[in-house]
């Protein structure tokens, strides 16, 4: 029976109930982060391939690798305008054409000026999902499950790093490094024409003044409350905000909900994600694991184990709250990289070296765990979620375009830190900025769970 008919025979409705088509929203919007995820994840395998096709100095191969960082950022930027200007559902048509196209220049470059191009492109791409997504969804979820929808999009992240690391695996015995590259487009079109299918985000509706079709996505997407209320409540509060500018965001109102956008994402970087996801096999290498092989095996266990991780967050995020699964991951992260310090360094005085490769998967394993459930997918949620009506696509732009910048300063810079510092003293850095960052999610993030997305725009006033 449908949710009016249960409503009109006085049977009561499941709250945490949700409708097949904001599911269906949220899951071909998380086709951007699987996109993000595989594009970021392949590029480790498909290196290796590339150098020997072009032979490439140690410059152009960062270029190669960190193009797509810097497209990630510029695009972000851009987002912001796009997702207010021409809409969200636009936005993430956008990044999967950019997608599918960038991905199919990737597979036919015959030059590294082309190659680095396409990597810029999808870079983009990514830039555009990684605003456009979890805005997208946050903002057509009903509030009692938005954490749970929003956090698809990571789990999408996740599972696009797996069929990466997958795909390499597969691919590697023929150095197919195109193929590596190229595939990504078939989930590019997807998204695209997928996207074309999904109704435009209703907040994004009111405030273009279309206030019959925002109604009518709202009844389509959360059946159990009445449209009519939820469109009157969004115009007030879009007519007590108005519209928003880019030089906003240096006025004082804006600035306690930016600066835990930014701090967040910026702490979800350099607590060293990067350095374990893009840089695994090297670290099992220094820990002992000589055979490619074997670390190669352990690291598709860290991508196995942050996939099943992403569900403790999904199933928990609008029960417990963002906090208390962020200040429990940010613990776990930093006992781990305490851990992984010592151990290196008792490794390095020549005490429990044998054992130095169990103790590092361990602690890798726990680390990508506490990730998965916290910093991971609640950053990009309450990016998402923090910020009013009003500055929201510009903010989130900001927020998105910080967290690629920190990103590509940790993966520039940690080969570095690992060969001048070492281990134990790179382990250690990153353990210090989890202590920093649980200080800052104590004093300042609030809690958002369950509130709609007016309700928490007013927090901050
Ligand atoms: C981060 C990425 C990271 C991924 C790992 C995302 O939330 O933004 O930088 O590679 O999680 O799962």
């Amino acid at each position: 029976m449908s949710v009016a008919g249960q409503r009109a025979m006085g049977i009561p409705v499941r709250q945490r109930e949700v409708s097949l088509s904001v599911v269906t929203v949220a899951i071909v919007a998380a086709i951007g982060g699987g996109l993000f995820g595989y594009d970021t994840g392949v590029i480790s395998g498909a290196i290796l391939y590339i150098k020997r096709e072009f032979p490439i100095d140690d410059t152009t191969e960062g270029l190669v690798v960190s193009a797509v960082t810097v497209g990630a950022l510029a695009a972000a930027m851009f987002a912001g305008v796009l997702a207010d200007r021409a809409g969200r559902r636009f936005t993430n048509i956008a990044a999967g054409l950019v997608f599918a196209a960038a991905s199919l220049l990737c597979a036919v470059a015959n030059s590294v000026p082309t190659l680095v191009a396409g990597r810029f492109l999808v870079g983009c791409g990514i830039g555009l999902t990684s605003v456009g997504g979890p805005m997208y969804i946050a903002e057509a979820a009903p509030p009692r499950v938005r954490g749970t929808l929003v956090s698809l999009f990571q789990l999408a992240v996740t599972i696009g790093i797996l069929l990466a690391y997958v795909a390499c695996a597969i691919l590697a015995p023929a150095a197919a490094w195109r193929w590596m590259l190229g595939l990504a487009a078939i989930p590019g079109l997807l998204l695209a024409v997928g996207m074309l299918f999904m109704p435009e985000s209703p907040r994004w509706l009111v405030r273009r003044g279309h206030r019959t079709d925002a109604r009518a996505v709202l009844a389509q997407i959360d059946p159990h409350e009445d449209p009519d209320a939820a469109l009157a409540q969004m115009e007030r509060d879009l007519a007590a905000e108005g519209h928003g500018t880019w030089g906003e965001l240096l006025q004082p109102a804006l600035r306690p909900a930016l600066l835990v956008g930014i701090g967040l994402a910026v702490f979800q970087q350099v607590t060293g994600i990067n350095a374990v996801i893009y840089y695994a096999p090297q670290i099992f290498q220094a820990a002992g694991f000589t055979s490619d092989l074997t670390s190669l095996a352990a690291t598709t266990g860290i991508g196995v184990i942050n996939v099943l991780a992403t569900f403790i967050a999904i199933g928990l995020v609008d029960r417990v709250g963002r906090r208390p699964l962020l200040i429990a991951g940010v613990l776990g992260m930093v006992a781990m990289l305490a851990v992984l310090g010592l151990a290196f360094h008792a490794g390095a005085a020549g005490t429990g070296a044998s054992s130095l490769g169990v103790i590092t998967a361990f602690c890798l394993a726990v680390y990508i765990v506490s990730f998965a459930f916290s910093l991971g997918p609640i950053v990009w949620l309450m990016i998402a979620e923090i910020y009013p009506l009003r500055n929201r696509a510009q903010a989130m732009a900001v927020s998105t375009a910080s967290n690629w910048g920190a990103n590509f300063l940790v993966s520039l810079s940690f080969p570095v830190m690992a060969g001048r510092l070492g281990s134990t003293a790179t382990s250690f850095t990153y353990a210090a900025f989890g202590v920093l960052t649980l200080v800052f999610i104590i004093a300042k993030v609030p809690e958002t769970k369950g509130r709609t997305l007016e309700e928490i725009s007013k927090l901050w006033r």
